[in-house]
């Protein structure tokens, strides 16, 4: 461990990276900070198989092989795909003040097979959809793929195949070219690292075994997850080389990343907190604006004789192709303890004490401030959008007499934005904040037992309700917008 470590010092001080301002025509500098909300198609839709949609491997995971338990799947959720319900939703968003809205469009959806015949009807669909929340004056910030791949694809070998780069293309293609009018910020792709570790327990759970979530690759795991994480940024390289093509006035182009400070729990586990980091954010972090993977990673690889398909070139193409902005998603910090046995990756997780725990992880707004002030000092403070941040507590969200109390969630989120105003006021670049999630929606496999809305949503009668995290956030915003308008 400690030979990787040096490695990893020796390439942060020989590597530079360019101070990035944003440009001065970027969407960021000439529109508000922006204040939103997000949610991902398959979570919130419903609607499995209308208009000619194609089946996403969490139609097939959730459905034929029920990993999230008996009837506990995505063909209803909330109903999201229906105008007459999408528009009352809208009107609530507009109602808090939020000035944009994140949220995925469906792969399967646009293309039924993952590649060839683009489904005209997926198409309209989404347009209203962005011209209605256009009309309520908020901003569509557009993801292309939260986890749903086109369940055709997987079969194929999914993003374990290099191939996997020009299926992405062609789909990313055909994204720009139909939605290029509308839609100005493009989010590729979502956490690619926690889709390739909540897919393998997927594939588990789907094979009858146990799983439980680890965000942490196991060194068994080490050599499929590089080279899918490899593929997945090599693809949205591809995509984004080609919305350059567009040259979509003020159009933004970049990924959201689940970013996870690393916390040594004592001064034995540093190197193994440096490890860690390594994997879970400089891996992406490093190519997108240094051109290189992390040495030390890549040494541990070769040690242990992992196949790790990178041609020469990769990292460069990643840097090249011209990210506008970094899409973070911060949930928790990760604490990190060395074993006293262990040779070099046996690490654990440890809880920490006196610590806020809520379903993601330890409730630590500071982590958030250093994680922004550490992006600005290393990566050159390129501009950066909050895609997603937000908690959910067990038995926080009683509906009681027409209200939820969730003084948790509120105290979260506030605590949060305090900790990124903090951060901005330091220079950091950033230029938007948005609340996972807007409503209680399908949580993957653990159900929809895990509310992580603002809007409370009764899942048998689609009815929704503002929780005081909602009425809070929005008090917020107004007086955000109120002050801005005084100075
Ligand atoms: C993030 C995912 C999102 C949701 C939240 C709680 O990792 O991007 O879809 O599940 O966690």
């Amino acid at each position: 461990m400690k030979r990787v470590i040096t490695l990893m010092i020796l390439t942060i001080q020989a590597m530079t990276t360019t101070a990035q301002t944003p440009e001065k025509n970027s969407f960021f500098l000439q529109h508000p900070f922006l204040w939103g909300a997000a949610s991902a198609s398959y979570q919130v839709e419903g609607f499995h198989k209308a208009d000619g949609k194609g089946r996403s491997i969490w139609d097939v995971w959730m459905n034929d092989k029920q990993i999230g338990g008996k009837g506990v799947n995505g063909n209803e959720a909330i109903h999201f795909y229906d105008r007459t319900q999408y528009l009352k939703d809208i009107r609530l968003l507009k109602q808090l003040g939020l000035n944009s809205y994140r949220f995925s469009i469906s792969w399967p959806r646009i293309l039924p097979d993952g590649t060839g015949a683009i489904n005209r009807q997926a198409i309209d669909h989404y347009r209203l959809f962005i011209k209605d929340l256009r009309a309520a004056g908020i901003e569509p910030v557009m993801t292309l793929y939260h986890w749903d791949m086109p369940y055709n694809l997987y079969q194929k070998g999914g993003w374990d195949s290099r191939e996997s780069i020009q299926w992405f293309t062609e789909y990313a293609k055909v994204v720009f070219e139909h939605f290029n009018d509308l839609v100005k910020i493009y989010v590729l792709s979502n956490e690619m690292l926690v889709e390739t570790d909540i897919s393998l327990m997927a594939e588990e759970l789907a094979a009858g075994r146990k799983s439980t979530l680890q965000i942490l690759p196991q060194p068994e795991n080490l050599e499929r997850v590089l080279n899918q994480f490899n593929h997945k940024l090599l693809a949205a390289a591809a995509a984004a080389e080609i919305f350059h093509t567009y040259h979509i006035p003020q159009g933004e182009v970049g990924m959201a990343f689940p970013l996870f400070p690393t916390i040594a729990v004592n001064t034995a586990s540093s190197a193994a907190a440096a490890f860690v980091d390594g994997i879970l954010n400089r891996w992406f972090l490093d190519p997108i604006y240094k051109g290189t993977y992390p040495v030390d990673i890549l040494d541990y690889a070769r040690q242990h004789h992992l196949n790790i398909n990178i041609q020469p070139g990769d990292a460069q193409r990643i840097k090249q192709a011209g990210f506008t902005y970094l899409g973070i998603n911060y949930y928790a910090p990760i604490p990190v303890q060395q074993e006293d046995t262990s040779s070099s990756y046996q690490l654990i997780i440890p809880q920490l004490h006196n610590t806020d725990y809520a379903y993601n992880g330890a409730n630590r707004p500071d982590q958030l401030e250093r994680l922004l002030l550490r992006i600005k000092d290393e990566y050159g403070n390129p501009p950066v959008v909050i895609t997603e941040n937000g908690a959910g507590f067990p038995e926080e969200d009683q509906l009681l007499n027409g209200k939820v109390s969730d003084k948790r969630r509120t105290a979260y989120i506030l605590n949060h934005i305090n900790a990124m105003q903090s951060a901005i006021s330091k220079g950091a670049h950033v230029y938007g904040y948005h609340v996972w999630s807007s409503h209680d929606n399908l949580e993957w496999s653990f159900g929809y037992d895990r509310r992580f809305g603002m809007i409370y949503v009764d899942f048998a009668t689609q009815q929704r309700t503002l929780k005081e995290s909602a009425i809070e956030y929005g008090n917020y915003i107004k007086k955000e917008n109120s002050q801005k308008v005084r100075e």
